[in-house]
């Protein structure tokens, strides 16, 4: 007898499934029929109890806190918990469902996964810059394999949102502003959770989120309304969505926002004809944190009324709003929603926790052995520091002042330069910050004693504190009773004495994240400042940016030799920027946000439309443009350096007509002319050049990272197909269209080589 759990639920009545039958990995009808009869067994209250996933308390990401679990979970009324850390913790919960309740159906434990677990890996959006597909699927492993070890067997991740905004702050959380490159990301990351099969106990369930459209808020600012056309939707946002469902992510989440109007919570046309008619998914939706209440507030009606808005149009499970468990009932006897209605989510969460082999056996991640054994391990921190390198994007490295030799003085300089709580970024709540080097410890261990490093941290965050205060939750505060003043002259002193300074500053871990927006996206105020007195010293200054967004850098960019945007590199984050700063590895990291020259270009992003007027290189009175900046972002899409210099030969293409049903290639040699061994991702974009809807001035079609010795060359070979050249059309119909198409290939989205083909009828 393989199934444990049919043991000790006596109170189910499976008398129909054969002792040697197993409740998980088995096929679909066995699935059905061993739920039939769990369902069977079910009361009206306990089915409504699987929708219902309350919080533990311990680790909080909303506003509201669930009360009396332990009893709910008795009383059968708790079909999962998130956010409960540690497996002791997470087994005696379990204890409590499959001994204490009624029929013992085992809970589904979730959490905040985002960007690894106890070994923090990059952010998001630093991950998706490195365009390593088989790294990033490697993080998302070894995310899973932490987080099963410790009890967790549901994430809330991959976050999928398009954004080009970089005002918004869960920018950090997702893959950056590209539908071609966030597809192949969520595919990644669903395949890393999930592996092949779910029956594995080091894989979990990914879920992704936040469906739909939540990168796209009004002014950038978290929680606001959106307002799309269905071509925007079907041609950048939804891709990625879609292709987490086809890589058969086993869960999705509802966002905040409204879609058409109707908060996505309550969106039918959404939630099933989109999700589940239109392209398939079967996994279970569970809503936002209090998504389902917070539909008062979007005037949709009352609890009971949004409860029911949200069943009818395909929410299986309710987060923290007590929604269903509190509403459902009476509004099945009024006739609001029917039995079937709940007997289907109810089902869909059943068969979650079967396809996690949760009723063959309820503890199956709660192996105390397991957390020595699998989590923050010497291997799963050396992938995380290998990835990190690789996300760091070098923006700027004039004279080839980077890399830096391990020798004189070295001052590290900057609010960032000495806190270990802020390296592992926002969405890192299992995090043991405590445990992670500063990145002074960092580089006063690279550097051993071929040198020194100077310290002084020269200024506060920013110059309010009580902004300060907001960008530094969660255990981040760093600021420094000082006054300014004194900071300055510290950090002066500290840099008079200095070769060359390293300033390592830009946003706090909660700067960006979630519920912290920005209206005003320039380094912040003190630091400019300090980085203007440091200028005066004549010393050269290497800038090293932390964000969770794209930035406004103008002054940086004119007045500093060499700036490495570091993102928040994760729990190893001080070690690999170090690997980089010195040379030990080189940059090859390329932007998947736009960097705007002023905060007014917002929504600023490569694949835009051409429109009537298209802008030239300076201001022209009716052209679309503005009086007092251009329209191109300060870095491009795609853009980033490197220390050795990789030359393009000429773009060829097979053939400059092509048949639908046919291929032609895009090649172009690529060869390292400089003198480092390095790693270069290059990028094919394509253009439609007349199409029934106006369509981009040009879209990533294609990318390869390759890794080139010093001298090496390589044909780097794209394949183009008609499924390549596919768009939306007005009638949401999924096509392509005969005629001229624009093939650029290069390093980034601006600096591309061109040929042209014609798709023929
Ligand atoms: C966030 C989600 C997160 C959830 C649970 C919400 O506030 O929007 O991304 O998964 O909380 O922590």
């Amino acid at each position: 007898m393989r199934v444990k759990y049919l043991f000790v639920s006596a109170a189910v009545a499976l008398a129909s499934l054969t002792a040697c039958q197993s409740n998980s990995g088995g096929s679909d009808a066995e699935m059905d029929k061993f739920i039939d009869n769990l369902m069977g067994e079910m009361t009206l209250h306990e089915k409504i109890g699987q929708l219902n996933l309350p919080v533990t308390g311990e680790i909080v990401t909303g506003q509201a806190k669930s009360s009396d679990v332990a009893e709910k979970i008795k009383k059968g009324e708790v079909g999962g918990l998130f956010n409960l850390k540690g497996v002791e913790k997470i087994r005696e919960v379990q204890r409590v469902a499959v001994e204490e309740s009624r029929l013992k159906i085992p809970l589904i434990f979730g959490m905040d996964v985002i960007h690894g677990y106890e070994t923090v890996f990059p952010i998001p959006l630093a991950l998706s810059c490195s365009w390593d597909m088989a790294a990033i699927e490697k993080s998302a492993q070894i995310a899973a394999k932490e987080a099963s070890a410790d009890g967790i067997c549901w994430t809330f991740s991959p976050m999928v949102d398009i954004c080009r905004d970089a005002r918004w702050g869960r920018m950090s959380e997702g893959s950056g502003e590209d539908p071609f490159l966030g597809s192949a990301i969520a595919k990644a990351m669903v395949k890393g959770y999930q592996g092949d099969n779910l029956q594995d106990s080091t894989t979990i369930m990914a879920c992704v989120k936040h469906f739909a459209l939540y990168g796209a808020p009004e002014a950038g600012r978290d929680y606001n309304t959106v307002d799309m056309s269905r071509i925007a939707m079907y041609n950048y946002y939804f891709s990625p969505y879609k292709a987490a469902v086809e890589a058969g992510v086993g869960s999705a989440m509802s966002s905040f926002n409204v879609v058409d109007g109707i908060p996505a919570t309550a969106n039918k046309w959404l939630m099933t004809d989109v999700l589940r008619n239109q392209w398939g998914f079967d996994g279970f939706v569970v809503t936002d944190y209090t998504a389902i209440s917070e539909m008062i507030d979007h005037g949709m009606g009352d609890l009971q009324q949004v409860s029911a808005l949200a069943l009818k149009a395909g929410i299986d499970m309710d987060m923290v709003a007590d929604g269903f468990i509190g509403t459902l009932e009476k509004s099945l006897q009024e006739g609001k929603i029917t039995e079937e209605d709940i007997d289907k989510a109810c089902r869909r969460i059943l068969e979650a926790k079967y396809k996690l082999g949760l009723f063959e056996n309820p503890y199956k991640y709660c192996n105390v052995d397991r957390p020595k054994n699998d989590i923050f391990t010497a291997e799963n921190r050396a992938a995380a520091r290998d990835i990190a390198a690789e996300t760091f994007v070098l923006l700027k490295n004039e004279g080839n002042l980077l890399p830096l030799q391990r020798k004189g003085r070295i001052a590290l300089i900057g609010p960032l330069a000495d806190t270990k709580a802020n390296m592992p970024g926002t969405w890192s709540v299992a995090a043991v910050s405590e445990r992670y080097k500063s990145l002074y410890e960092g580089m006063k261990d690279a550097v051993g004693d071929k040198g020194e490093v100077l310290y002084a941290k020269g200024c506060n965050l920013c110059y309010d504190a009580t902004l300060e205060a907001n960008a530094t939750m969660f255990g981040r505060e760093m600021r420094d009773p000082r006054s300014p003043q004194q900071l300055t002259a510290e950090a002066l002193g500290v840099a008079q004495r200095a070769d060359v300074i390293v300033f390592a500053g830009g946003e706090s871990s909660e700067f960006s994240g979630e519920s912290s927006s920005r209206s005003n996206i320039d380094l912040p105020d003190a630091q400019l400042d300090l980085l203007k007195a440091l200028k005066k010293t004549g010393k050269p200054i290497v800038m090293l940016n932390f964000a969770g967004r794209s930035t406004v850098m103008n002054w940086e960019n004119d007045n500093l030799p060499a700036i490495l945007q570091v993102w928040f590199g994760g729990s190893e984050a001080a070690d690999a920027i170090c690997d980089v700063l010195f040379g030990d590895k080189v940059p090859s990291g390329k932007l998947t946000t736009s960097f705007p020259k002023a905060v007014g270009q917002l929504p600023l992003y490569y694949n835009y439309l051409n429109t009537g007027r298209p802008a030239g290189k300076w201001f022209s009175k009716y052209r679309s443009n503005y009086l007092d900046v251009d329209n191109e972002p300060l870095y491009p899409f795609g853009y980033g350096l490197s220390y050795t210099t990789f030359t393009y030969g000429d773009l060829t293409l097979s053939s400059d007509v092509m048949e639908p049903s046919a291929t032609i290639t895009a090649t172009v040699k690529v060869t390292n002319t400089g003198n480092y061994d390095a790693a270069e991702v290059v990028q094919l974009y394509i253009r439609d050049m007349v199409g029934s809807i106006s369509r981009p001035v040009k879209e990533l079609k294609g990318f390869e990272r390759i890794f080139l010795k010093k001298g090496e060359s390589r044909d780097v070979t794209f394949e183009i197909n008609a499924d390549l050249l596919k768009f939306y059309n007005s009638s949401l119909e999924y096509v392509c269209e005969p005629g001229e198409f624009r093939v650029m290939v290069g390093c980034d989205s601006k600096n591309v080589q061109t040929k042209t083909f014609t798709l023929k009828e």
